[in-house]
């Protein structure tokens, strides 16, 4: 028989979820749907995303802030740096004693000058998010940016000998982190924004006989089906390529992208990756495009995983 909360769910609002032993506790994921679904947030994303986006659009600004060169978003690995500074500037708060006052205050600065960069990649990252990801997204800045705000006035108030109410402005900040960093993950763990895109692929290893040779045209990108992984095959002056036709950015078509001096450019989001091994050239694509060997045998294009 099923168990009953003996709690009317119609009195129950969106964030509220009875539970087994007849409590009601808030349900964040049913606030992150509101976010995601608030259409008023546009107002604000669309033009901060398309500013940002001129911003980027430099290969070389893009390339640094997406974390290209490092063969990751580098936005993570900043977080931990400007979060650690500031919990353990708490951590020095609460343990530390009068003599932590000005280590406390320097972890509280350095978390400060870490936030530029690490907002920047943020950005970077969001930009290239639509609808409710750039809803829950937007939100997600605008409580960091709440944070900093607190631990600059926090900074201030250690600077002026006031370390208690630094130190209660660091765990407000802190606390905002927490609830910002919860969006943050949602996104990530919960819509896949900056996980590569091809990882789950089951490539064979065996060469698959995948098109008709005569369905090739030089410079043309075909889109092919290799057990059921979508591949995109490129024949050029330079020779026959392959690489998997899902973007590692986000799920992008390669095949009905644009081939540019050897490279194909994602026409999602502009990421480019060599033809010959699938080496990113330009983010916002961290991670290298699988690379496929490709051959003509017997009149059929076939191919097979090169990993
Ligand atoms: S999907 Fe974003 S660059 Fe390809």
């Amino acid at each position: 028989m099923a168990e009953t909360t003996g709690i009317d769910d119609a009195e129950l609002s969106d964030q509220q979820q009875p539970t087994l032993n007849g409590r009601v506790r808030m349900d964040p994921r049913a606030l992150v749907d509101q976010i995601a679904s608030a259409q008023q947030l546009d107002a604000i994303a669309a033009p901060l995303a398309r500013a940002v986006g001129r911003a980027t659009q430099p290969t070389p600004v893009k390339n640094a802030l997406s974390g290209t060169w490092l063969g990751h978003q580098l936005h993570p690995v900043l977080t931990d740096v400007t979060i650690g500074a500031w919990l353990s500037a708490a951590a020095v708060d609460v343990v530390g004693g009068a003599t932590g006052a000005d280590s406390a205050r320097r972890l509280t600065a350095l978390g400060i000058l870490s936030a530029v960069p690490t907002a920047a990649s943020g950005l970077s990252d969001w930009a290239e998010t639509y609808g409710p990801d750039q809803r829950v997204g937007v939100v997600h800045a605008l409580g960091n940016t709440a944070a900093l705000t607190l631990q600059i006035v926090s900074y201030g108030a250690r600077r002026r000998g006031r370390r208690a109410l630094g130190a209660a402005l660091s765990m407000t900040g802190l606390g905002v982190v927490a609830a910002a960093g919860y969006l943050g993950g949602h996104l990530v763990y919960g819509r896949g924004v900056g996980v590569n895109h091809a990882a789950f692929e089951h490539r064979p290893t065996d060469w698959t006989d995948v098109a008709s040779a005569d369905a090739l045209e030089e410079n043309a990108p075909l889109r092919v089906d290799a057990d059921g992984v979508p591949v995109v095959v490129v024949r050029t002056a330079d020779g026959l390529f392959a690489l998997s036709a899902t973007c590692v950015h986000a799920g992008g078509p390669l095949d009905e992208g644009e081939l540019v001096d050897g490279c194909l450019k994602c026409p999602w989001h502009s990421s480019i990756f060599r033809l010959v091994d699938g080496h990113v050239m330009r983010g916002p694509a961290a991670d290298h495009q699988p690379v496929w060997k490709a051959r003509i045998h017997d009149g059929r294009v076939q191919v097979r995983a090169d990993d």
